[in-house]
């Protein structure tokens, strides 16, 4: 499905949500771990490459999708911490790909006025793509549509330990008092900082684990897994995600509300 993203001079949605999803309960941050992609090519007689172009597709339409439905938020895995052990030949098309991509959608970005972050070590990117990054960050900080973050070299582990040692420099400077660290103060050194915590985390190709992906903000995520692999998401699968998201009973610790209305009320 390919329509023009709907965003109307105020940027208030105009499209209706897929059929089943309550468009009053959306989730307002939702994080992908993109997977797939080789399996996809793999299964097509093709080299992984094509695979990873292909996840790209997936991406942008995900996103006019996050845009059309009103969800405020979307965080997308696009490069691990320890994506780097893969073969050097399959690493570099990847940067190349991101490098690409961005130079190709940044002026889109501006346009529909999409707010893109960039959340991980990306001191450690390729020069080119470091420049790009800044560039597309600058030129859409003011933008006041759907935050798109993307999440390249990133590892939570190695998020919570560079926090830690930012909380730690600013103790050491007597700036703050160790006493006075709460999860308030964590989260604002993490690449997070500003954003809320995703509601709903989806990851394809069926694989059950977290990868090392935003170990801290997902602490609460109702977690959908599907078997679609990524370059293959598209508005049925993630619709499907929404309904799955919203059968759901948040409690968040406590007492389902319907059950604590009950208990309050006898
Ligand atoms: C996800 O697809 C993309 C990245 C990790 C960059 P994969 O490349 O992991 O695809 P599979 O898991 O090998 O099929
Ligand atoms: C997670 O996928 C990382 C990204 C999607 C960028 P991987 O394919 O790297 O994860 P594992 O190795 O299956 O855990
Ligand atoms: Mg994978």
């Amino acid at each position: 499905m390919s329509r023009p993203l709907a965003i109307s001079a105020d940027h208030i949605r105009v499209s209706p949500s897929p059929a089943g999803v309550d468009p009053l309960r959306m989730p307002s941050h939702v994080a992908v771990i993109m997977d797939g992609n080789g399996r996809w090519a793999k299964a097509r007689g093709l080299p992984r490459m094509v695979g990873h172009s292909a996840g790209v597709e997936a991406l942008k339409t995900t996103l006019r999708l996050c845009n059309d439905w009103g969800i405020g938020a979307l965080t997308a895995y696009a490069f691990s911490t320890e994506n780097w052990s893969r073969p050097e030949d399959e690493v570099n098309f990847l940067m190349t790909l991101f490098e690409r991509v961005l130079q190709q959608e940044l002026e889109s970005l501006e346009r529909e006025q999409i707010k893109i972050r960039f959340f991980g070590e990306t001191k450690d990117l390729p020069k080119r793509l470091q420049e790009l990054i800044f560039e597309a960050t600058e030129r859409t900080i003011g933008n006041k549509g759907i935050k798109f973050n993307v999440c390249t070299n990133y590892g939570g582990r190695r998020e919570l330990v560079i926090a830690a040692q930012r909380l730690a420099q600013r103790c050491v400077s007597g700036e703050l008092d160790p006493s006075s660290i709460g999860e308030n103060e964590l989260e604002a050194e993490l690449f997070t900082a500003g954003e809320v915590d995703p509601d709903l985390l989806i990851r394809t190709s069926g694989e059950r684990r977290l990868s090392n992906f935003l170990l801290w903000q997902l602490a609460y995520a109702e977690i959908h897994v599907t078997d679609v692999l990524w370059p293959d998401f598209d508005d049925v699968a993630f619709a499907k995600a929404l309904i799955d998201y919203q059968s759901r009973c948040r409690r968040f610790g406590g007492l389902d509300p319907i059950e604590a209305d009950q208990l309050g009320s006898k």
